[in-house]
Order: structure tokens, then C-alpha cells, then sequence
């Protein structure tokens, strides 16, 4: 039962390297299969990915060095790939039904993933052919077709990492040059008493209220009612109500100020009850950071 171990590893590393998926059954909930199961998307995914590359790759040897032998190979890698992809696929409906992810996102990463297992089967349709019958066109065709299941492979995989650990994700640490190129909002290196240094002074405090405050509920591990606050555009947009959260320039507009200064039994309070409202202090951050133009 070589596999059964084989699994049991992978899944040992693969697992803590995605975020706690699943909310933690509470006592007294039933359980479920689906928030069982939803859990192993993030580790069937990799083969997929995986399999896939290695396709390719046995695809490059087999342009420069041709072999029958090799081409069979091939052919038992895809089936790999295709059976992965639809495990892949099955998982990942069921992960997307119970966490409030983005759903621009989520409809970004679900169509590229089906693109990616649909392109793959193709792949293997024509490849099966071309065993029998191996033709240039043919075999042309095919590897176009994997290029093609690859890339949309890395679109499915960076739209799914943006779910899971925000858009950021891979920029938030790069060089400013590289920050500009993407045009997401480069640190300010202002001079200590300039309007961008007290810009990014207010965003300091203001992220730091979000950090402590909402970040649990509002961020890359869960989005409660759609919304999430480490990223400027999204709290900008708000969340499920489709109201605009914050209008820069104007915290009286801004629906996260109504929500935060709400009283404490109010149903839309934010934070929401059980938890301590904001303070004067934390308040006057968010409300400073929104009248500086909402700088992240
Ligand atoms: C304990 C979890 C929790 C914490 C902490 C929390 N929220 Fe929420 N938040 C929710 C839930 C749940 C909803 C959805 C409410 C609904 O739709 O009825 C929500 C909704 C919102 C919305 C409305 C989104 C929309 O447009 O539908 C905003 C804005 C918001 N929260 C801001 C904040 C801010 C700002 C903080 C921190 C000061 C915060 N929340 C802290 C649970 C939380």
C-alpha cells in the first residue's frame, strides 16, 4: 500500500501550507461531508499542476530525442492529470460553497481552473489519437494545447492564491520598481512632516485598528459578509450590501464609520456584538485615515 503512504505525506506537507479551510466544527454541529472534504482542494491541487508540468517537460525531451516509448508516457501522464484535475474541480466546488470568498475572484479562479481541466482533457483526447497515428500537425496541435492547459493552470493558481492569502500575496514585499510596474501603491519614502508622510501615517494607524479589530473576521482567513480589509480595493467597495464602504474624502459617506459608531446591541454594529465597539482613539484613526483620502 505504497500509495496510501504516499498520500498520507503529501497530504502531511501539503496541508498546513494552505490557511485553517474549514470553519472548526463547533460542539454540537453534525458532522458534514462536504466541510470534510472541502479541505483537500488545496491538496489535490498540486498534482494537477504537478503532472502537468511534467508532461510538458517529457514533451520537450520527446521534440529533441522522439520515442514511442516516450510517447506512451505521455499519454499515462495525462491520465494522471486528468483524473487530478477532476478531483481537483469536485473538492473545489465544495470549498467554495461554504467560505464567503470574493466572487470576483472566486468566478476568476473557478473559470480558469475548468479552462485548465478542460484543456488538459483535450490534450489527452488528441494525444490518444496521435499514439496510434502520430502526425506533425497532430502533435503540433498538442503541444500548443499543453502550453495552453499550463498557463491556464498559473491564471486558476494565482487567482486562487488571491483568495486565499489576498491580492498582495506575492508584491507586498517587492521592490518599489516592481510595485510601480504592477501599479500597485508603492511606500512612501516622503519626507517626515510632508502631506505623503502624515499620508502614510494615517494609513499606519488605520491599518494597525484593522489589524487588531477586523482583520479575523475581514481578511485573507475569512471575509464575513464579503468584505475584507487588507485590501484597498475591496475596502473601498464594501461587501455583500454592495454599499461603498469608504468614500475617501468624506468618513460622514463612509459606511464603515456608520457601522463602527452604531450602538453596541445593533445588529450591524461593527465590530459585531460580543465584541468591545471601537474606541475614541481607534475611531479617530479611521475616521483621520478616510479624511487623508483613504492612503493604504
Ligand atoms: C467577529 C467577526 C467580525 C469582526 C471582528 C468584524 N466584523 Fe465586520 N462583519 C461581520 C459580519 C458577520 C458581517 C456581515 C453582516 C451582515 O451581512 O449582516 C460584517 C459586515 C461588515 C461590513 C459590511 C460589508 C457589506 O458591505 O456588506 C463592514 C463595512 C464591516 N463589517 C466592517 C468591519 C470593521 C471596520 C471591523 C473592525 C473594526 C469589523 N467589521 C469587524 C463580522 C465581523
Amino acid at each position: 500500500m505504497w500509495w496510501v503512504l504516499a498520500l498520507a505525506s503529501i497530504a502531511a506537507v501539503a496541508a498546513p501550507a494552505g490557511p485553517a479551510v474549514a470553519p472548526v466544527v463547533a460542539a454540537g454541529q453534525s458532522f458534514s461531508w462536504t466541510r470534510f472534504l472541502a479541505p483537500f482542494h488545496m491538496v489535490v491541487l498540486h498534482f494537477p499542476i504537478g503532472v502537468v508540468s511534467m508532461a510538458a517537460l517529457l514533451e520537450v525531451w520527446n521534440w529533441r530525442k522522439p520515442s514511442a516509448e516516450l510517447r506512451r508516457v505521455v499519454q499515462f501522464a495525462l491520465t494522471v492529470a486528468v483524473l487530478a484535475s477532476m478531483a481537483t474541480m469536485a473538492f473545489g466546488f465544495l470549498r467554495a460553497e461554504g467560505g464567503d470568498y470574493d466572487p470576483i475572484t472566486l468566478a476568476r479562479h473557478r473559470g480558469w481552473g475548468i479552462a485548465a481541466g478542460a484543456v488538459t482533457a483535450i490534450a489527452w483526447g488528441l494525444h490518444r489519437l496521435l499514439l496510434g497515428e502520430p502526425r506533425r500537425g497532430g502533435i503540433v496541435a498538442f503541444r500548443l494545447l499543453l502550453f495552453v492547459a499550463l498557463m491556464c493552470l498559473v491564471i486558476a493558481g494565482h487567482h486562487g492564491g488571491s483568495l486565499t492569502h489576498g491580492t498582495t500575496f506575492l508584491t507586498e514585499n517587492a521592490p518599489n520598481a516592481i510595485k510601480n510596474l504592477l501599479a500597485e501603491s508603492p511606500e512612501t519614502t516622503a519626507v517626515p512632516g510632508s502631506p505623503a508622510a502624515s499620508a502614510s501615517r494615517e494609513a499606519t494607524e488605520a491599518k494597525a485598528v484593522f489589524a487588531h479589530r477586523c482583520i479575523a473576521c475581514h481578511g485573507p482567513e475569512k471575509q464575513k459578509g464579503k468584505f475584507r480589509v487588507d485590501d484597498r480595493e475591496m475596502l473601498l467597495h464594501g461587501g455583500k450590501s454592495g454599499i461603498a464602504a469608504v468614500v475617501p474624502g468624506d468618513p460622514g459617506k463612509s459606511n464603515l464609520i456608520r457601522l463602527c459608531t452604531l450602538p453596541k446591541d445593533n445588529d450591524d454594529a461593527m465590530p459585531p456584538e460580543g465584541k468591545e465597539p471601537l474606541d475614541a482613539q481607534e475611531l479617530m484613526a479611521l475616521v483621520k485615515w478616510i479624511q487623508a483620502g483613504a492612503p493604504f
